[in-house]
């Protein structure tokens, strides 16, 4: 199959007009900045299709589908991706590059970070079994790790000291970049210095088996627990999972898969010949991952922490699979006793007990979410309508129709609610904006403050260079827009004086991510707009850091900050 570069589907985007290849299936009319219409990809009466002219991207504030010109073909005219891309290169009058991979440097490059990572990793594994790695093999073997499953999950130890790459690498500039760049130097004031000391690591490998980052344990107590690569090229923590190349086979020969929080739960598992567990790498788990989970396997085992916080991951988990559940699926969650995980409960009871809860506690994802709404909502008649409520927001999520009936006869059954057959109704104008006679579509959703933020951002990227420095820290490590955000800084931080198009850019890295051509789809962000976006993020984010802070100098020196801000939103207002 060809290999595109990026250069080469950047060129063929920004000569082909987006408006024209939706407009052969939806009548389109100019709505403000951008275009909207009725959208082809769900049913509806009112448009909520929109089609950025200006960032050649689409969204359906109905039904959230939305991408660039590439995507549209593969999503609504079913073309495989290289299809497409051929497809609007000869519209465009460009000529299919050869098959051979189109920027030989670019490809080597690439290849060279690969066999670093990989050489770094065999590093490591050699250092835990020197006489360097004594006590971090006294660690594993502590923790019932065998020398085999380390061999096999090639388990290492980075040393304590900041020079140990140089030791291993020599200090060729070069070479310091590119160690760098695969995540396992950090440049500072006085140089390159190890990311990991002292620290167990844990390889991290992609779908192909090839090492693309690492997770470094602390031996014993201490912050942070675990350290992870930063996003790199190679390393995107919320697409990737710990274990499933590792796993992928035995997940298919055992007809079972075990999602769980952390590494050492995959690998206490595997220890007791349970070698079908995954687990997402320190965040949430994400949309990128869900899929590939249940592309992997249909009927997998979600295992979470009985205590609230595992409630709350189990919650979150649902919501976001909601949108990509097929009947074909069947998701099980399963709470284990407060306080405990795989590895601690398989150290407890051994592995019998744990194989009995995961086959006779795990309980549908069904039955989970109607448990969960239940909480959320209350009793009484007023807690079944909250229930109905909150149900059919959910439900309107769920691409499959037939799961969607199913699922909400359930809620009916439950509630004595009859819920809206409306897919998608949270989307639906509110009843203020039908008041205002200039607006001609049902487009104009409020954002909320993160979203209206990100839009603005997105809208105008100019605006990352005058965003204050705490800006960076705005969204936690564990919100899901933390990825793009972080990514778009280093993207703004590489091209300076550039018109990089960052949307555009984010929209490659994240495919699978709709909220990108969601933000540049929104009603334009003005700047005073974003000035007051920009101080409510700004005063969230100082209001979060001062309920975690103690010392009075430091309590003070923030409450003045906030003070500050507010003098500036109450002028803006004006
Ligand atoms: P836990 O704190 O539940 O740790 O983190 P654990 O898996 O039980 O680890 P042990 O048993 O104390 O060694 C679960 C996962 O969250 C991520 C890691 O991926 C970890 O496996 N995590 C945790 C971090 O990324 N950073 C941290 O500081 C802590
Ligand atoms: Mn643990």
């Amino acid at each position: 199959m060809a290999q595109f570069s990026s250069t080469f589907l950047d060129e063929v985007l920004s000569r082909t007009d987006l408006a024209e290849i939706i407009a052969r299936h939806v009548e389109l009319k100019p709505s403000g900045a951008n275009l909207t219409g009725l959208c082809p990809f769900h049913h509806e009466k009112t448009p909520s299709f929109s089609v950025s002219v200006d960032k050649q991207m689409y969204y359906c504030f109905g039904c959230g589908k939305g991408g660039n010109a590439y995507r549209f073909l593969m999503e609504h005219d079913g073309y495989p991706f290289p299809e497409a891309v051929e497809f609007l290169a000869q519209k465009a009058g460009m000529p299919i590059p050869d098959s051979k991979p189109v920027n030989p440097k670019e490809a080597a490059r690439k290849k060279y970070g690969l066999e670093l990572l990989d050489k770094v990793a065999g590093i490591f594994s050699r250092t835990l079994n020197s006489d360097e790695g004594n006590h971090a093999r006294d660690y594993f073997a502590k923790r019932k790790l065998s020398p085999e499953l380390i061999q096999k999950y090639q388990l290492g130890y980075a040393p304590a000291g900041y020079g140990f790459m140089k030791r291993c690498f020599g200090d060729d500039a070069k070479t310091l970049k590119s160690l760098e760049a695969i995540g396992v130097l950090i440049q500072n004031e006085r140089g390159f210095a190890d990311r990991f000391r002292e620290r167990v690591m844990f390889p991290i490998r992609d779908k192909q088996g090839r090492v693309v980052g690492f997770g470094g344990r602390i031996l014993g107590d201490g912050e942070p627990k675990y350290l992870n690569s930063p996003e790199t090229e190679f390393y995107h923590k919320s697409h990737l999972l710990y274990g499933y190349s590792e796993h992928r086979e035995s997940v298919r020969k055992h007809q079972m898969l075990v999602v769980v929080e952390g590494y050492m739960d995959v690998l206490a598992m595997a220890s007791y010949n349970l070698d079908y567990a995954v687990a997402p790498l320190g965040t949430a788990i994400t949309e990128s991952q869900l899929r590939i989970i249940l592309r992997l396997y249909e009927n997998p085992v979600f295992c979470f922490d009985g205590d609230r916080a595992g409630r709350g991951a189990a919650w979150r988990s649902i919501e976001r699979m909601l949108p990509i559940l097929k009947a074909e699926h069947s998701p099980k969650f399963l709470y284990l006793p407060d306080g405990e995980d795989p590895d601690t409960l398989l150290q407890k009871e051994g592995k019998e007990a744990f194989e009995h809860r995961l086959n006779n506690d795990a309980r549908p994802m069904l039955e989970t979410w109607i448990k969960g709404l239940k909480n959320i909502a209350g009793d009484g008649a007023e807690g079944r309508a909250r229930m109905a409520k909150k149900a059919d927001v959910m439900l309107s999520t769920m691409e499959d129709d037939y799961l969607r009936q199913a699922w909400q006869s359930e809620v009916e059954k439950e509630t004595g609610v009859a819920l809206s057959m409306q897919k998608r109704p949270q989307f639906s104008p509110s009843p203020r904006q039908s008041f205002t006679p200039k607006r001609q579509t049902s487009l104009s959703v409020t954002p909320m403050k993160d979203d209206g933020f990100m839009a603005g951002l997105l809208q105008k990227p100019k605006r990352f260079h005058d965003l204050p420095e705490d800006a960076f820290h705005f969204f936690v490590d564990t919100h899901p827009i933390h990825p793009i955000y972080t990514r778009a800084f280093s993207l703004v931080g590489d091209n300076e004086n550039t018109e990089l198009d960052i949307a555009a850019q984010l929209m490659r890295e994240f495919p699978d991510n709709q909220n990108i051509a969601r933000w540049v789809n929104l009603p334009t962000v003005g700047d005073d707009e974003f000035q007051l976006l920009l101080i409510d993020m700004h005063m969230a984010y100082l209001n979060n850091l001062l309920g975690h802070s103690d010392g009075l100098a430091v309590k003070m020196r923030i409450n003045g900050e906030l003070k500050a801000l507010k003098n500036q939103q109450k002028q803006l207002l004006k």
